[in-house]
């Protein structure tokens, strides 16, 4: 697989990023004035997409030095990686990586002794708490749910070394991110690599968490019918008043034309629903390890592997039906399209790029998982609806004083 980029290529993606970015724009201009982050060095596992590379340069505009390494074997944008390579930031990432190098990726950006890590699914969270010999950091920014739920089991065991921000919490992250961007991004990627036509489909979806309703929401509006599998009875009442069908997956696996895991859990698409799956299923996973749909389990039954396109494998069960795994059980958004829109990712990595700021600020000593703070939040969505040239009413003093009385 190849491990260069396109410079160039790479160059305008960011540019076009950065154009519908505009919170961003605004933090990255303040943050070349004030530099608050001078001499602050920062190892960040991040999907090297062209989104990434927006918020890269802001923290550099800070001041920082970064060091770059993927949150995702599969997920590089080799062009955005060459790009940001000629722009000074330190960068080890390709498409392709093996397990082992991905992880020495990590190493590597961990032995440069980041005064503060940003990550994504807790990867480089999870390797630094493996170091026996760990140097002191100020703390640790979580992008997505999975990783919360990891720093989170470390707080609960008392391992936690130093305060990680769950930046997957803010408002203006999971309820936009998580939703509108992997609800259209997933589709994207499941068309990118299968083109087929939504319309008249069955999409199982598995999951009802902001992950799972963005996508359910989409493939409705592309015209699929759609079942929603849960394990939390108030999120499969959610699902049922919202107008969906709801199952055990056993049951959706005998119905549905296309699958789409949003769970951060394991083994939720096994080897049982495989051998009821129509000839034909398309299986792709939204969720952030490539843990939900049993791989191991669908190679070990199949009689033959063939590869359609670099994001899509034919496997033929042992029964004789053919299924299509997409991205190999991985992130199907990044993988097979572009990972999320840049304008929720403007969001989501404002919100980082602040956060960062505040951890260099305020060097927290707590060992523990905290929520981005409110005027933080409540700050970029200010400036998002600002962007989107919108305005909306303020609380008079008397209606204050009325939603204050007892
Ligand atoms: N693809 C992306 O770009 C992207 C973006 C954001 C989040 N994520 C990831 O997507 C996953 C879901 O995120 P979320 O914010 O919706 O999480 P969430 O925890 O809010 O929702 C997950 C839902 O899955 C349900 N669930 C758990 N086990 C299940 C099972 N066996 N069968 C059916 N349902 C089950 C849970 O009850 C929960 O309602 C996480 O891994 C997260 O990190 C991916």
């Amino acid at each position: 697989m190849e491990k260069t980029g396109d410079l160039s290529a790479g160059l305008k993606k960011i540019s076009w990023a950065e154009t519908y970015m505009p919170v961003l724009s605004i933090i990255k201009q303040d943050f070349l004035e004030r530099k608050p982050l001078k001499k602050i060095r920062i190892s960040a596992t991040l999907h090297v997409t062209k989104e990434t590379a927006a918020l890269i340069k802001t923290l550099s505009a800070g001041g920082a030095e970064v060091f770059l390494t993927p949150s995702n074997p599969l997920s590089t944008d080799n062009d955005v990686a060459a790009a940001l390579r000629e722009i000074g930031v330190h960068v080890m990432a390709w498409r392709g990586m093996s397990n082992e190098e991905y992880f020495s990726a990590i190493d590597w950006a961990l032995s440069q002794k980041p005064n503060i890590i940003i990550d994504d699914g807790a990867d480089a969270i999870v390797s630094y708490h493996e170091k026996s010999e760990a140097f002191q950091v100020f703390g640790a920014l979580e992008e997505t749910t999975t990783g919360v739920r990891r720093v989170k089991a470390l707080e609960e065991k008392k391992a936690l070394r130093f305060t990680v921000i769950a930046v997957n919490n803010a408002k203006t992250k999971w309820l936009f991110d998580n939703r509108y961007g992997t609800g259209q991004s997933a589709l994207d990627g499941i068309m990118r690599a299968t083109q087929i036509l939504f319309a008249g489909k069955c999409v199982v979806v598995a999951g009802y968490g902001m992950v799972g309703r963005g996508i359910a929401n989409r493939a409705r509006g592309l015209g699929s019918k759609v079942i929603v599998t849960e394990v939390d009875p108030i999120r499969a009442l959610e699902a049922v008043m919202d107008g969906y069908e709801v199952m055990p997956m056993l049951e959706a696996a005998r119905r549905g034309d296309v699958f789409i895991t949003a769970t951060g859990n394991k083994n939720v698409i096994d080897i049982n629903h495989f051998e009821v799956m129509k000839q034909g299923a398309i299986l792709a996973n939204a969720g952030h390890f490539d843990v939900e749909i049993n791989v191991k389990a669908l190679y070990a039954i199949a009689s033959n592997v063939r590869e359609i396109n670099s994001c899509t494998e034919e496997i033929t069960l042992k029964n004789g039906k053919k299924v299509y795994l997409l991205a190999k059980g991985r992130l199907v958004n990044l993988v097979c399209a572009s990972g999320h829109p840049s304008e929720v990712m403007d969001m989501s990595f404002s919100n980082q790029a602040l956060c960062t700021e505040f951890l260099v600020n305020t060097q927290p000593k707590e060992k523990k998982l905290i929520e981005v703070p409110e005027e933080i939040d409540k700050k970029v969505a200010w400036l998002k609806l600002k962007a989107f040239g919108v305005e909306i009413d303020k609380l008079s003093y008397e209606q204050e004083e009325y939603l204050a009385s007892w």
